[in-house]
């Protein structure tokens, strides 16, 4: 296959994706997905946007340091200052691109920049040229691309490509175009800006009308060789592209597109994942290629022909995007070999401390639950893994709950060598488990999102909790897995304090823990 039938994958799940409200990550949890993109095979990490913060600015800078293979971008707004800023950040990057934007919709030109035509080419014109001085790979985004006038948006894009633009980007900022509109769009491009041969077309689409994928799609028909999407979706509203739709679109689809990418698509399930553990945004079950119903059959005739050929009702196969399905795998006759063994088969290698924690779960869980699955070997894994230092542990917990009772809880939780107890009453035994919980820590939580998913089918089944939570300002996530979906809860919830501890080593300041002496 041509070099120009491949088709770049731009991911911008740590900028766009991160901008979706609630989805914050700290930079610990930005490295880890950077390295987990790496190994997912993205052309081009979206790091984030370096002016905006210390934050961001330190994000970008990291994972310019650890990234080898791909590309690293910080996006830039059409201003000296900002370019400035992500020249800095990106220098460790082995390959650095910096992503420069201007409005060019009159709508936006005329109520938010206050600029005239003229002006905004001059500005573009002057931004790629000194980015230029600093990278030799330079995108430029018209945002609202998709809303602007054709002819000057030609204007724009054969001005920029003059200047030093390696990829034209053409947004579809607010979601609102149409797949056979857009993709003509790409097209009249192509034939209407002389210089475009020199510069890589991109896509970047928002799902406000739930067609990003489509639009996504539809450009690359018509001739666009670079998409800019994230992990599972997620982005400002109601998110951009997701980019395991359209990389499996396009391979299941190579008959029809005739374009490959460099995804290692085994990896897609595992991404989606941590994505979701470190955003704490659940993935619906019904969400293609990630849902955990994606490859479920439930209706008798599909078993049946699954069974007899899988390919009567599956377009892809599960392995193929590393979905672990429902394999039955260990029961509780399993030995530590045999739990070391399949874990290394789902990709998950444990030191022999974490492999001893995740035994002494997986022995408890058997003595739970009859079956116990890949998926649950997972949560047991995350949970046990958590990369914050423990402070506070869960000890014990004693609910007394009931329709005409108000819940009353007993929490036990262990800091070091002691342990505190606290009795509380709340509107539900979770929000009393909290306000034992903050009585203990000295911590005050608002309790911003919450929610549950069973990690398996079964009665028996391991409930995973997601919080997010507001520790005085600081939006900080945590998940935790059990058969006792309230112990799931604290489990969450202390994992967001231990978080917030880690971070600012302030909490358990009522109880004078000593940070320095704790496991
Ligand atoms: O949606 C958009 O227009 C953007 C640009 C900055 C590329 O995110
Ligand atoms: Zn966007």
């Amino acid at each position: 296959m041509a070099k120009e039938d491949k088709v770049l994958i731009f991911d911008t799940t740590l900028r766009d994706g991160e901008q979706a409200p609630g989805a914050s990550m700290n930079q610990r949890e930005k490295l880890e997905v950077a390295m987990a993109l790496e190994r997912l095979g993205v052309d081009i990490i979206e790091a984030g946007f370096p002016v905006i913060s210390k934050g961001d600015f330190d994000s970008v800078n990291s994972v310019a340091k650890l990234v080898k293979k791909a590309a690293v971008a910080g996006l830039t707004r059409s201003v000296i200052k900002d370019i400035d800023a992500a020249a800095l950040a990106l220098k460790p990057a082995r390959h650095p691109r910096i992503h420069v934007f201007l409005a060019t919709s009159k709508i936006h030109m005329e109520h938010k920049l206050r600029k005239s035509p003229d002006e905004i080419v001059q500005i573009a014109v002057d931004a790629v040229k000194y980015a230029r001085k600093f990278a030799a790979d330079v995108e430029f985004s018209p945002e609202d691309a998709s809303r602007s006038d054709k002819d000057f948006l030609y204007r724009v894009l054969e001005a920029v490509i003059k200047a030093g633009a390696t990829t034209v980007n053409i947004p579809d900022t607010v979601g609102y175009a149409m797949p056979e509109q857009y993709g003509r769009l790409i097209l009249d491009i192509r034939n209407n800006v002389p210089n475009i041969g020199k510069a890589v077309i991109s896509v970047h689409c928002h799902d406000d009308l739930g067609l990003a994928v489509a639009n996504s799609l539809a450009a690359v028909k018509n001739g666009a060789r670079q998409i800019e999407c994230t992990i599972n979706g997620i982005g400002e509203r109601a998110g951009n592209t997701s980019l395991e739709e359209v990389v499996m679109a396009m391979r299941t689809r190579q008959d029809y597109f005739g374009v490959t990418t460099g995804i290692k698509t085994p990896e897609i399930c595992r991404v989606s994942r941590l994505v979701s553990k470190h955003t704490g945004f659940v993935v619906a079950p019904n969400k293609a290629i990630v849902g955990g119903n994606a490859f479920r059959h439930e209706s008798g005739i599909h078993q049946d022909g699954v069974l007899k050929e899988p390919t009567t009702y599956e377009i892809m196969t599960p392995e193929s995007v590393g979905f672990t399905g429902l394999g039955l795998v260990l029961g509780k006759h399993s030995g530590r070999h045999a739990l070391k063994a399949r874990l290394k088969q789902l990709n998950i290698e444990l030191n022999e401390t974490e492999l001893a924690q995740a035994f002494d779960r997986f022995k408890d869980l058997c003595d739970k639950k009859k079956e116990v699955f890949d998926e649950d070997l997972i949560a047991i894994v995350e949970d046990e893994t958590q990369e914050v230092k423990d402070v506070w542990v869960l000890v014990s917990l004693v609910v007394t709950s009931g329709t005409a009772i108000k819940p009353r809880v007993e929490v036990v939780l262990k800091s070091g060598a002691k342990s505190f107890t606290k009795v509380a009453t709340g509107d539900g035994p979770v929000d009393a488990c909290y306000l034992a919980v903050d009585e203990i820590t000295g911590l005050k939580g608002k309790l911003l999102n919450y929610g549950i998913q069973s990690v398996t089918e079964g009665k028996d089944a391991q409930g995973e909790v997601r919080v997010r939570v507001d520790f005085e300002g600081d939006d900080v996530t945590g998940v935790g897995a059990s058969t006792d979906v309230i112990e799931a809860s604290v489990k969450a919830y202390l994992n967001a304090v231990n978080k917030k501890c880690a971070a600012t080593r302030v909490g358990a300041k009522k109880n004078n823990i000593d940070f320095g002496l704790q496991p």
